[in-house]
Order: C-alpha cells, then sequence, then structure tokens
C-alpha cells in the first residue's frame, strides 16, 4: 500500500488495494452524514473494504454523489441517499428504500452530527435541541431501524457472524467536561450509555453495538482548532502523541468494529484520540 502522506487519506483505489482481502464482501454499510468529515472516511474505507455502501446526507447531495462517483471509478460500490437522521419518517424511508434496492442493512455507522457552540448562560433551547436531536435522538432513530431489520433479516453466516453491527460515532467528550459545547458534550454522553443499553438488550439477539470516541480529528467541524499553526500548537497541548488525527484514524478503527475479527466485542468505546483522554496536563505534575 502507498499513502499519499504518512497519515493523510489515502486515494481510493489505494484503499481498495488496502482491504484486498475485502473483510465487508457482500454486506451492505449505511453510514450516516457521510458527504464529508469522519463519514466520509468511513464510507470510503467501508466500500474498499467491500461493502455495499449507503452515503447518507442531508445537505449538499453534490459532495455524496462525488464520493460515490470516486468509489465506483476505483471498483467499489456506493451510493447516496438523503434524510434528515433526526425526523422519524425520512428514517424510516430511508432504510425501506434501503431494503427495497439492496435486500437488507448488515452494518450501520451513526455518524452524523453537529456542533452549536456558545456560551452556557447564552445557549438558547433551540441550540440545546438542534444538537440533542441530531446526535443522540438521530442515533436512537437509525438504530432501532437497523435493529428492527436485522431481526427481520435473519442471520446471514456466509456474510457475517453476527445478526448485525452498530457503530455509534461518539466523542472523547463522553468523557470529557466541554464548557461551552453543554449540548454537544451532553448528546455524546447520552450516546455512551444508549450505546451499552442496546448492547446489553441486543446481546443476546447477535446484534454487536459498540461505540468509537474521537478525540480531535481534522474535519469541518472543528476547522478552527487546527487551521492556523498558533491553534494547531494549542490544540497538540491536548494530545499527546503529538499530532492531529485525520478521518482514516477513525475509519481503519470502524473497519474493525463492523468486521469479524472484533466478533466477541460488544458494548465498548474505543478511544482513537491520540491520548486526549490520558490527562495530559498531568503528565509533568499533579
Ligand atoms: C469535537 C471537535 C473537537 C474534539 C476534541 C470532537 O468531538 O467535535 O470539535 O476538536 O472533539 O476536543
Amino acid at each position: 500500500m502507498t499513502g499519499t502522506g504518512t497519515f493523510n487519506q489515502y486515494t481510493q483505489p489505494e484503499l481498495m488495494q488496502h482491504y484486498d482481502h475485502r473483510p465487508l464482501d457482500k454486506q451492505v454499510a449505511l453510514v450516516t452524514g457521510a458527504n464529508s468529515g469522519i463519514g466520509e472516511g468511513v464510507a470510503r474505507h467501508m466500500a474498499a473494504a467491500g461493502a455495499m455502501t449507503l452515503i447518507n446526507c442531508v445537505t449538499h447531495p453534490e459532495a455524496a454523489d462525488a464520493i460515490v462517483a470516486d468509489i465506483r471509478q476505483a471498483g467499489g460500490q456506493a451510493m447516496s441517499i438523503m434524510a434528515d437522521v433526526s425526523k422519524e419518517d425520512q428514517v424510516q424511508a430511508m432504510f425501506a428504500q434501503i431494503v427495497k434496492e439492496h435486500g437488507t442493512v448488515d452494518i450501520l455507522v451513526n455518524n452524523a452530527g453537529w456542533q452549536k457552540d456558545a456560551a452556557f448562560p447564552e445557549m438558547t433551547l433551540q441550540q440545546w435541541q438542534a444538537v440533542i436531536d441530531v446526535n443522540l435522538t438521530g442515533q436512537f432513530l437509525c438504530a432501532r431501524e437497523a435493529v428492527r431489520e436485522f431481526l427481520r433479516r435473519g442471520p446471514r453466516p456466509e456474510v457475517s457472524v453476527a445478526l448485525g453491527k452498530i457503530i455509534c460515532m461518539s466523542s472523547v467528550h463522553q468523557v470529557i467536561p466541554w464548557g461551552g459545547h453543554v449540548n454537544y458534550a451532553s448528546s455524546k454522553g447520552g450516546i455512551k450509555l444508549m450505546m451499552e443499553s442496546i448492547a446489553q438488550e441486543m446481546a443476546p439477539q447477535k446484534i454487536r453495538c459498540n461505540a468509537i470516541a474521537p478525540g480531535a480529528i481534522k474535519t469541518p467541524i472543528n476547522h478552527a482548532a487546527w487551521a492556523t499553526p498558533d491553534a494547531e500548537k494549542d490544540l497538540l497541548t491536548l494530545i499527546p502523541y503529538g499530532r492531529v488525527g485525520v478521518a482514516q484514524d477513525i475509519a481503519r478503527a470502524a473497519i474493525w468494529l463492523a468486521s469479524d475479527e472484533s466478533d466477541y466485542l460488544t458494548g465498548t468505546t474505543m478511544f482513537v484520540d491520540g491520548g486526549m483522554t490520558l490527562y495530559p496536563g498531568f503528565s509533568q505534575g499533579g
């Protein structure tokens, strides 16, 4: 495998080569919020790993279509699909369309999320609600529809040991409190126990539910935090491993969580954060 840079995104043909054993062959994967950032990275890897990949978005369908075209050109399978994950009717219509067109869904990556930051005294109910609706309720709605479909469809031992796999995109802020982002941190804390409770309830049915908690990853959501050398220097004081992450760091973990390689893993959060949750402020003091 030749990378385009040590930790930069690989091109789609390079990714196809990297996953030439196609661990997700014949599986259908839905990645929400996949037209940019971490979602895009995860979707590209899923497709390279052999999955028919549904690239969900709610705005900028042209960005989703460009990713689809790139994946297809490299020999992968992908389609874009529009839905606002915070709206029950749209989520149900999206799953119905996927089942109609692709037979079923095997993997859900609950990724769609956003920030609406404000100092706490100024935070409006609208800012609170907008973040909870997409980041938390959106994950609930998609997970519920995915579980319903896994149960309806029954096992497919020829493609995976599990009945289905759900990966919830959380954040280091499911454990690190985050002033100025009370709505966002609350949504991520909620994802933690939602994910664990789904995992506990659905394990007997062989449905696995895990989460990834990314640290600072270079994407549009946190552009201001790494866009200038000064900002990046500040950010690096929080990251013992000494570099800001890229979407690919998260995507590689997602492929493993979606594959049978992680079959005994459920209810776990993987912190993919360069050590951000290791209290780096204590490395010299305390
Ligand atoms: C947030 C980013 C932030 C990172 C680390 C993520 O969940 O979306 O804005 O840079 O956590 O603080």
